[in-house]
């Protein structure tokens, strides 16, 4: 089993992206940390919390990070609801810890850890600044975000989590450990609808039609797309099924400062600066992927 991080802003793709991980049985879950990004540090830590409830693995630790990013004022997402959850909208404590940096680095430290992100970078960066030593120990670090060849989706140029706190993912991306990005590029085909869910058996199969019929009905409203997109849950994807994605090495650094680009994650197409710093995920199966999401939320 794979000792893994994941770093995340729940959300519903992140909600989807914590039961496939568990449910799969491939991961040793050493944390879940959570991050403001797609609802407030309340909300996300809230909601994290409701999700390893709902799976019956409250043993799993949650560790709450950073309530806005590195330099600016956070902005939330629009397709995820008040409460961030919307459709399950949980009632329980938060129960903030405000530790997630420090326990990243502690558990990186200990090496032989893959590193998920599926936010806003700011607490990897903050864990990079204040231990780079231990952080260089992780065996990988794999991130939900930008978008290389296509639109981004919170800006013309700009994915969400990247948008959100680009300082953040500017020291990530500069770091020197093995990195994985799975962009936009990789996430825009796979388009679930309300049926497949309908596909799901046993004890996830309510919760998860409740959580997407808000999620799809939202995304429409805001990004004109009608399906749930699966951004989170493909990252998990991608590490569990490396056979079903098309990936390549590229140089891809954040933009920070421009002013209709602020955020955009910037590959280096042309192949003349310098090497390669990450892996680029560039298109997964979509069909592959829905049967296994499918089966193994039904497990
Ligand atoms: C990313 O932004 C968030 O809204 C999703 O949870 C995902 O991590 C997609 O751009
Ligand atoms: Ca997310």
């Amino acid at each position: 089993m794979k000792n893994i991080i994941i770093d995340t802003d729940p959300g519903h793709d992140d909600a989807l992206a914590i039961m496939l991980a568990v449910k799969s049985g491939m991961f040793n879950i050493r944390a879940v940390t959570t991050v403001a990004g797609n609802s407030t540090i309340e909300n996300t830590t809230r909601n994290a919390r409701y999700i390893l409830k709902l799976l019956g693995r409250e043993d799993i630790p949650v560790y709450s990070g950073a309530e806005k990013p590195l330099k600016r004022e956070l902005v939330q997402a629009a397709v995820h609801g008040k409460s961030g959850f919307e459709g399950l909208d949980p009632q329980n404590d938060a129960n903030l810890t405000g530790n997630a940096a420090e326990k990243i680095i502690s558990i990186a430290g200990e090496g032989n850890v893959t590193l998920i992100t599926l936010g806003p970078l700011t607490n990897i960066a903050t864990a990079i600044k204040q231990n780079p030593e231990a952080m260089s120990k992780l065996k990988e670090i794999v991130m939900m975000g930008g978008a290389i060849r296509v639109p981004g989706n919170k800006s013309r140029t700009a994915e969400f989590n990247i948008f959100v706190d680009p300082e953040a993912a500017d020291i990530v991306f500069r770091f020197p450990a093995k990195k994985t990005l799975v962009p936009l590029d990789a996430c825009n085909h796979v388009k679930l609808q309300l049926e497949d869910f309908e596909r799901i058996g046993g004890k996830l199969r309510e919760p998860a039609i409740a959580m997407m019929k808000p999620y799809i009905r939202n995304i429409k409203n805001n990004e004109g797309v009608s399906a749930a997109l699966m951004y989170d849950p493909l990252t998990i994807y991608s590490i569990m099924n490396p056979s079903a994605c098309m990936k390549g090495l590229y140089n891809v650094m954040v933009e920070t400062k421009g002013e209709l680009t602020s955020g955009m994650s910037v590959a280096d197409m042309r192949k003349k600066c310098g090497k390669p710093n990450m892996t680029v995920i560039e298109r997964i199966d979509s069909e592959a992927f829905k049967n296994d999401f499918i089966r193994i939320l039904s497990g």
